[in-house]
This record gives C-alpha cells, sequence and structure tokens, in this order.
C-alpha cells in the first residue's frame, strides 16, 4: 500500500527532483521532499506546501549533521525510509587536466559519497523491514564519458559500480536497487554546470592547449539539450513507474538517447565505439595547439618578435 509508504527524495527543489516532487504528492505516499536549506523557498514559490502527508526539510546531501537528523525524524514519525530517492547532484565541465584536487572531491562528495552515505543510514532500518527500494538517479554519463566532463562521468561510474554490488548484497532482504538513467534532458542542469578555475579560464583563452575542446563541446552539450525530447517531467514518470514496479531492473534509461546508448554499447565493439564516438566530436580535427593558429594570435606575434 502506497499509503503505508515513506519516499525521501534529494534535490527536490528543482529540475528532475522538483519534478519528481510534485508527481510524489500526489500519490499516496508519504513524502519528504528535500533540499539545500537556501532553495527551500522554492517549494512554495512552485505551489508545494507542507500537508499530513507531505513534509518539506533542509538536507544538503554533504552534511553529515542534515543526514542524520531528517532520517532520525523519518525513523521516529513514519518508521523509517521505504524508498529512498537519491537525485541530488552537480556536473563540473572541465578535461582532466583542468581539476584540481578540491575541485575532484567536491564533485564526488555531492554526486556519489554522499549518495552513499545515504544508502548507507536507511539500510538497517530496511533490512528490519526485509523490504525497501533504493533508486539513484544515475546518468548516461555513468555508461559512458565525454571529453570535458571526465570528474562527472566519474562521480557516475562510480555510482554504477557501487550498486551493481549493492544490488546483490541487499537482494536476500528483499532491497530492490536501481539506477535510472537520463540521457540530455530539456532542462537547466547543464546550463549549471560548473567551470573549474581553470577550465573557466581555458574556455576563454585563445592560446590555451585545451580552448577548442571547450568551445566545441559547450555548444554542442547545449544543442544536445535543447533537441532532446527528454524534460525534467518525462523523467520524473519513469521515477514514479520505476518505484511502482514490483520488480524493478538494477538499469533503467530514462530517455531516448539513453536507450540508444545503452544497445549500442552492448552490440558494437569497445574499440569501435570509441572510435566512432571520436569521430562525431564536434571539429574535432581542429582540437589541440595548431601551429597555425598559435602563429596567428597577437601575444604569439608579439613574443616571436622579441
Ligand atoms: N539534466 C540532465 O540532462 C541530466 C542528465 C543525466 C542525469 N542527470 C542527473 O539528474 C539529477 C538531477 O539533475 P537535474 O538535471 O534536475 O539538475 P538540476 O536542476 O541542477 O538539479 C540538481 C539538484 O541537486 C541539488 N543539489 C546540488 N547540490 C546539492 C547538495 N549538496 N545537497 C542537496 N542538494 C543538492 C540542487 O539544489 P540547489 O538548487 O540548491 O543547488 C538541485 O535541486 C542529477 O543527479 C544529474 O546528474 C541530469
Amino acid at each position: 500500500m502506497e499509503s503505508e509508504k515513506t519516499v525521501l527524495i534529494t534535490g527536490a527543489s528543482t529540475g528532475i527532483g522538483l519534478a519528481t516532487a510534485r508527481a510524489l504528492c500526489g500519490t499516496g505516499y508519504r513524502v519528504i521532499l528535500t533540499a539545500r536549506r537556501s532553495s527551500l523557498p522554492r517549494f512554495a514559490a512552485r505551489g508545494i506546501e507542507e500537508s499530513v502527508h507531505v513534509r518539506i526539510r533542509p538536507l544538503d546531501v554533504t552534511k553529515p549533521e542534515e543526514r542524520l537528523a531528517v532520517l532520525a525524524e523519518a525513523e521516529r514519525d513514519w518508521g523509517g525510509i521505504d524508498v529512498l530517492i537519491n537525485n541530488a547532484g552537480v556536473s563540473y565541465r572541465a578535461v582532466v587536466e583542468h581539476v584540481a584536487e578540491d575541485e575532484r572531491l567536491a564533485q564526488m562528495n555531492v554526486n556519489f559519497r554522499s549518495p552513499m552515505e545515504m544508502i548507507r543510514l536507511v539500510l538497517p532500518s530496511m533490512r528490519a523491514k526485509r523490504a525497501g527500494r533504493i533508486l539513484t538517479i544515475s546518468s548516461v554519463g555513468g555508461m559512458m564519458a565525454m571529453p570535458t566532463m571526465a570528474a562527472y562521468s566519474a562521480s557516475k561510474f562510480a555510482l554504477e559500480g557501487a550498486h551493481e554490488a549493492l544490488w546483490y548484497e541487499v537482494r536476500p532482504w528483499g532491497i530492490r536497487v536501481t539506477l535510472v538513467q537520463p540521457g540530455f534532458v530539456d532542462s537547466d542542469g547543464f546550463q549549471k554546470v560548473r567551470y573549474t578555475a581553470e577550465s573557466d579560464r581555458s574556455e576563454h583563452e585563445l592560446a590555451e592547449p585545451y580552448h577548442e575542446h571547450y568551445v566545441n563541446m559547450s555548444p554542442f552539450i547545449a544543442k544536445l539539450m535543447r533537441m532532446s525530447m527528454a524534460t525534467p517531467d518525462s523523467v520524473a514518470r519513469v521515477v514514479i513507474k520505476t518505484i511502482r514496479r514490483r520488480r524493478p531492473p538494477l538499469r533503467v534509461p530514462a530517455t531516448m538517447d539513453a536507450r540508444v546508448f545503452a544497445l549500442l554499447r552492448r552490440i558494437v565493439p569497445r574499440s569501435m565505439y570509441h572510435w566512432l564516438l571520436y569521430r562525431m566530436l564536434p571539429n574535432v580535427r581542429t582540437w589541440g595547439p595548431s601551429e597555425e593558429r598559435i602563429s596567428l594570435l597577437p601575444n604569439r606575434a608579439d613574443d616571436g618578435e622579441r
């Protein structure tokens, strides 16, 4: 019975999380909508308010004390979490050389380490009930990597590996584990992409060796998102359908492109797949420090004269 189940979702104040939050509020579930404290006013602005079945709580997923507080309250009042939806995520745009250690940690903290901690904290109660659902929003970036998205892909690949192990581990208690994998979604998500100190500089400086990587990949990704038929609402529908399935599979591609990439990964030999993808990268032949291009830059010409 949905009315006796409690669902908690992270990062519910925008995008896929907000769309899922709206959809959840219309079901019979008891729902705990969470977001960073500074983002909480967005719920009221979107007409979402607390009720008997809906609670809105602050949760920065990277803060241990906030994780413990929201889960302790759920345990005390509603007997724990039955369905955990790990949605909160951020995305850095940078080539490997441009991600400093603290930036890599920031990416991994939100996208990998925090959802794994949430899982660790809800599992004892799920095991005691011999039931539970863990649904984490992964990405096509968790099945394939693209240039300038190394840190993001690493975080999603890490989620994929950990959830695969978890799927086997908790099956004896009837706990179902699912990775929902959206591809490109027509949302604000990639506009809110974060640049690292180095990638920000390189995108704007013509003489930087990786300049062409950024100026070609950024509009390419933006275009793929704009062209996508998938929206936060369509992904939210997949999420709701998945948590209602009796036996949800480990991986659920949530958009058409995700289904195509999943199929390609299965049927095309890996070396051919990488070669094909490389050839499809926008203007890839111009990437790297072409001597001709560098020689046309004013500062380099000045250097030569000195
Ligand atoms: N959009 C896409 O094309 C796409 C594709 C594949 C996968 N995904 C995945 O889908 C999920 C949702 O992304 P989206 O597209 O809906 O992007 P979004 O609109 O940027 O939403 C991300 C949400 O995560 C929250 N968040 C970020 N850091 C947080 C933290 N430390 N603690 C708690 N919440 C935090 C954000 O809250 P604030 O507003 O407070 O920052 C926001 O509500 C992510 O896991 C993303 O990787 C998205």
